[in-house]
């Protein structure tokens, strides 16, 4: 699982339960301290990759991608999901949204990160948006560090997110696009 042999492609129904994996590990790590332990600790990736089966089980809107970040067993480590904005009022469809990357925490801080960061972007590019938003947890440091590093920037806007159950504080990044 090194990072110069990982490969980025569109995501297939087969990486299901890898991603649900993925996803309950990087949430462990990542938001050990800003989401409550009971609810962290409560995650299955069981349940997770069930509902990533269903996504994938379904035609996937002409105007959202799903990118996964494979190691050499072409097992997924991580992914990016893209579309248009999603609370964009009247000028949305102008708008890009990156709504999730993750990784597996083993392999943070090799690169991966900025690489599948740059695959999703470009998916909004050949979208056709102009420019594109995310939201990232207030306290959620290496996150923001890692866009930043990307050239994306806190944008004025705020929200408190308890879509995922317990409300996590966000600030929305924006960047242009390619
Ligand atoms: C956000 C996330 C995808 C970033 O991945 P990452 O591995 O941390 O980021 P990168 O792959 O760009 O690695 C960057 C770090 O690796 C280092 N690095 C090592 N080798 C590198 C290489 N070949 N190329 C680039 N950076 C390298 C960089 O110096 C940098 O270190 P720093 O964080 O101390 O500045 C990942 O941390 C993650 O999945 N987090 C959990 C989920 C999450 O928070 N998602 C965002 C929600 S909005």
């Amino acid at each position: 699982m090194t990072a110069p042999s990982a490969q980025i492609r569109l995501a297939v129904p087969a990486d299901a339960a890898a991603l649900g994996r993925v996803h309950v590990r990087a949430w462990q790590a990542a938001y050990r301290g800003i989401m409550p332990d009971a609810f962290l600790d409560g995650l299955d990736p069981d349940e997770r990759g069930d509902r990533w089966a269903r996504g994938l089980a379904t035609t996937r809107p002409e105007s959202s991608r799903l990118v996964v970040c494979i190691d050499p067993q072409d097992d997924p480590v991580g992914f990016a999901l893209v579309g248009p904005v999603r609370d964009g009022g009247a000028n949305g469809s102008e708008l890009g949204e990156l709504y999730a990357i993750n990784l597996d925490p083993n392999v943070w801080g090799r690169g991966l990160g900025q690489r599948l960061l740059l695959a999703a972007t470009a998916e909004l590019s050949r979208l056709g948006f102009p420019a594109a938003v995310l939201w990232v947890a207030t306290g959620n440091s290496r996150a923001r560090r890692f866009y930043e590093a990307a050239g994306w920037a806190a944008d004025g806007m705020e929200r408190t997110d308890d879509s995922f159950g317990p409300p996590i504080d966000e600030v929305r990044y924006r960047r242009l696009l390619p």
